[in-house]
């Protein structure tokens, strides 16, 4: 009996240590499913910049980046991943308040490489 609930308790262990972090929580690894705007993206838009790039834009941002066209013609011209990419600190860095993590930049970067779907 004891050895039984020891073994629950290091199979517990073993598993409570693979929980993802939320970073990874945004997309499986190795997942086949392509980004899209509606499952990835917007939720990264709505915490990180629809502070500032709201419509009408607020705190000096020269912009919205309320709706998918909006997201897509700046992802398509190039500056919003390049923004995103700059270190914090640097002009222009976005969000201005401090880099986001690697894999979110990944994943708007795998958005614009598949083509900017919107679903
Ligand atoms: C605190 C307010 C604020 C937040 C939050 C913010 N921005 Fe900005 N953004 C600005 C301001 C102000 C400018 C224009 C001044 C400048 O270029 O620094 C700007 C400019 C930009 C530009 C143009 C950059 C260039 O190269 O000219 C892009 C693209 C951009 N933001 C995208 C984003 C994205 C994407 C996010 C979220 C990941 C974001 N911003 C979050 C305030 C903000």
């Amino acid at each position: 009996m004891r050895k039984e609930i020891l073994l629950s308790t290091l199979i517990g262990l073993l598993f409570g240590s693979c929980t993802n972090d939320s970073e990874s929580d945004l997309r499986e690894p190795d997942s086949p499913t392509a980004v899209s705007y509606e499952a990835n993206i917007k939720q990264i838009i709505a915490n990180n910049c629809l502070g500032c790039h709201r419509d009408p834009p607020v705190n000096g941002a020269p912009f919205p980046l309320n709706t998918f066209d909006r997201v897509r013609d700046r992802a398509e011209n190039g500056n919003l991943l390049a923004a995103m990419k700059r270190q914090t600190g640097e002009p222009a860095a976005m969000p201005p308040a401090g880099r986001l993590p690697q894999a979110t930049i990944d994943l708007v970067e795998e958005w614009i490489d598949e083509g900017f779907l919107e679903q």
